[in-house]
């Protein structure tokens, strides 16, 4: 099915399942301990043996003798594959071949070798017996000093690295009231809770993999070409995922192992990539040096923004998009943004939940905040006064939504906004200092196509089978919502069952596009579905109401499960796009309350209460969408305060790699938390008229913690995270 903007009047507008606040239907076995994750698939393939991966002892640089022997000789040792007997792995488009190095070394952990035993404490043991020696060559591993080499880089997914509109320097430099500031934002670390897992069966030359992977499609394709085999040879299957925030879009060193090992072995092969392995084998969000410089008229209006975004990544990577949000978010005549790349032989940078939005915001709503108080303007009423309905950059394309100010004054109403005194270190609760922070939340809609199956037996079940997953989002949940809503039956009669190759394939899990995409998908199967319902019961599909488990049409009721009398009713379609993405501009949009308690003594920063106001759309189950919301929120106080892979720029890698060192808030870290969703529906995105809200809940949070620590305290810091020391010096007398 072709979606036709925009989207009409259709069953989902009933709203009798859709839009409902609707339990998790995978809950029951999440919360009991049941949902089979994929390092615990005991049951799906026998004879599992433990790979364990070795990664290397060195950022840069080449092996120059591996010494297998004693690993081989250990107890229980069924093979060890290192890239010397690997075989020629191809380049995935994620560059998968550099999962497994050697001799060339990319990066520190990068996987050398897997040995794989009949225990899991075997396959240890003999990993630690891997002898290597290394020749050491010198590396890069320092954004500031890299700062003046950094390059302009291509465009990444359709993003340009500059961009110029008007005048901007000689407006910033004719501009009444600047501001020309540097923030920083450090690495940052995915940290879900479930390992990187994968146990890979190879049945003479096809591959199946029970993994736990966000996009199932992908990462078919990307196994396929790195193995060379046909992608028809590889099934992927990850029905159940703790945590993904991008680290698990594309196949890692656990999947491509856990094949090659089981090739080796003639056996299946399970890995569980070490938590302390994880950091610097997988991706992270790579650190920002952020310059930002507005200019506004004396009554508060911005006439220049500029943005410039300096990051690293390995050789042939990419740049974080820091600027992205900025091209779109205020009104200004003039303005310029720019992103520069250094190569750095730390790990792989790549995408972590809002990729470019979340640590642009970081900076820019920060900055937003220290120009309200240059012009004496409220933060909220600054915000306000530069909204845009249009591209800044492209005046004639609109948002096909946009109501970002009304984010930010319901929000200001409901925090009690009103009673922040405008001056900063003005309030006190006893030995707390106490802040409130505001910051805008943006993050653009995306659309991809995916494609369903639905199935209707004679008892009236209808089961969905998409490979779209779920990775703790709600995904279960919102696509039988949806089947249920378009067929009239209860939630209760609809089964789903996603994150398999062998269903059709949807959009996946990644940039906020799962929600609205995969549901327009299973909408798309129905329609057609129901179609051949009314037909097969010899009704006019045109007029037929699904409804109450039944089939009406001119007077006529059936019972919907006599359509598959004698035989399933299948249907399967895809929804497409066209070129809607060149039509408009379709974006999220929010407003991020915080109040903070600074410890005036020491400095210890205690979150108290925090507020989100979200407009994307329409919300598919506000119970899933609200916690999605304030797992974001969780994760911005996270960057905000705690968040930081701590480099070692001698030796090139991240220290704190593990949960001990690389610390992430607990619930007991924000006490109250709120989110409100603005009733609205968008029909330009699907017949759904929804739109992501997974990564908007974590866009501009962290700004918002730390305006909240400034108004508290008086001190403006701009290196994330916002920790004590960098406050503790210069808090007011208690006096
Ligand atoms: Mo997201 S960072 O595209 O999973």
């Amino acid at each position: 099915m072709k979606f036709d903007t925009p989207a009409t009047d259709n069953p989902i507008d009933r709203l009798k399942v859709v839009g409902k606040p609707t339990n998790r239907i995978d809950g029951p076995l999440k919360t009991s301990g049941t949902a089979p994750y994929a390092y615990e698939r005991h049951d799906v393939v026998p004879n599992q043996a433990y790979g364990y991966v070795v990664g290397s002892a060195i950022a840069k640089g080449r092996i120059a003798s591996m010494d297998l022997g004693a690993a081989k000789a250990a107890p229980g040792v069924l093979a060890v594959v290192t890239a010397a007997d690997a075989g020629k792995l191809g380049k995935g488009n994620f560059n998968t071949a550099h999962l497994l190095g050697g001799p060339d070394i990319e990066h520190y952990h990068q996987a050398i070798a897997v040995v794989v035993a009949e225990s899991f404490e075997q396959a240890r043991a003999a990993a630690a017996l891997v002898r290597v020696q290394y020749d050491r060559a010198k590396g890069n591993f320092d954004l500031a000093k890299s700062m003046d080499g950094a390059v302009k880089p291509p465009p990444a997914f359709g993003t340009e690295a500059d961009t110029r509109f008007g005048d901007f320097d000689a407006a910033f430099a004719s501009a009444p009231v600047k501001l020309d500031a540097r923030y920083t934002t450090p690495d940052h670390s995915h940290a879900m809770m479930e390992p990187h897992a994968s146990i890979a069966s190879w049945d003479g030359d096809r591959l199946t993999l029970w993994t736990s992977n966000q996009m199932i499609a992908w990462s078919v394709g990307d196994m396929a070409k790195t193995l060379g085999i046909p992608k028809e040879n590889v099934r992927l299957v990850s029905p159940y995922i703790g945590g993904g925030f991008g680290g698990k879009l594309f196949i890692r060193s656990d999947a491509l192992l856990a094949a090659l090992g089981a090739k080796a072995a003639g056996r299946p092969v399970k890995i569980a990539l070490p938590r302390p392995l994880m950091t610097n084998n997988t991706t992270h969000r790579p650190a920002t040096i952020q310059r930002i410089r507005l200019g506004a008229t004396t009554d508060g209006k911005l006439t220049a923004i500029g943005h410039e975004s300096w990051s690293g990544d390995l050789k042939g990577g990419s740049p974080e998009t820091a600027v992205a949000q900025t091209r779109l978010l205020y009104a200004a005549p003039n303005r310029m943004t720019a992103m520069r790349l250094a190569t750095l032989d730390l790990p792989e940078g790549n995408a972590m939940r809002a990729p470019g939005e979340a640590p642009g915001l970081m900076a820019l709503e920060i900055a937003i905040d220290e120009m309200a108080e240059k012009l004496g303007l409220d933060p909220v009423a600054f915000r306000v006064l530069n909204d845009t309905q249009v591209d800044p950059e492209k005046p004639e394309r609109r948002f096909s939504q946009r109501r970002l100010n009304e984010c930010l004054e319901l929000g200001a109403e409901k925090f009690g906004w009103k009673s922040r005194k405008a001056e900063p270190g003005a309030t006190r609760d006893g030995r707390w200092l106490v802040g409130m922070g505001v910051a805008a939340a943006f993050r653009n809609n995306l659309n991809e196509k995916s494609a369903a199956r639905v199935r209707l037996d004679r008892n009236g079940t209808v089961t969905v089978e998409t490979d779209m997953t779920d990775i703790g989002t709600g995904s279960y949940t919102i696509i039988a919502q949806t089947a249920a809503e378009m067929l009239g039956v209860p939630l209760e009669r609809v089964e789903v069952r996603l994150g398999d190759s062998t269903f059709p394939v949807s959009a996946g899990s990644g940039g906020q596009w799962g929600a609205n995409s995969s549901t327009a998908g299973v909408y798309a199967a129905c329609a057609k579905l129901r179609m051949e319902v009314a037909e097969k019961l010899g009704l006019d599909p045109a007029a037929a109401v699904f409804e109450n488990g039944k089939v009406r049409a001119g007077g006529k009721g059936v019972a919907l499960a006599k359509a598959a009398a004698d035989g399933d009713l299948v249907a399967e379609d895809m929804m497409e796009y066209g070129d809607l993405a060149q039509k408009y501009q379709q974006s999220t949009f929010g407003a991020h309350f915080c109040e903070v308690g600074v410890d005036a003594m020491t400095g210890e920063i205690r979150v108290r209460r925090m507020l989100a106001v979200c407009a994307a759309g329409r919300i598919l189950n506000p119970k899933a969408a609200r916690s999605q919301v304030i797992g974001a929120m969780t994760m911005g106080a996270g960057a905000a305060l705690m968040e930081e892979l701590a480099v070692d720029k001698r030796f090139g890698f991240f220290v704190n790699h593990d949960l001990a060192g690389y610390e992430v808030p607990v619930h007991a870290d924000i006490p109250h938390q709120e989110v409100i969703f603005l009733d609205e529906v968008d029909p330009t995105t699907s017949p759904m008229k929804a739109k992501g809200v997974g990564e908007l809940g974590i866009c501009g949070v962290a700004a918002a913690v730390a305006n909240a620590v400034y108004h508290a305290t008086g001190v403006r810091v701009r290196n994330y995270p916002v920790t004590l020391d960098k406050l503790i010096d210069k808090l007011p007398d208690l006096a």
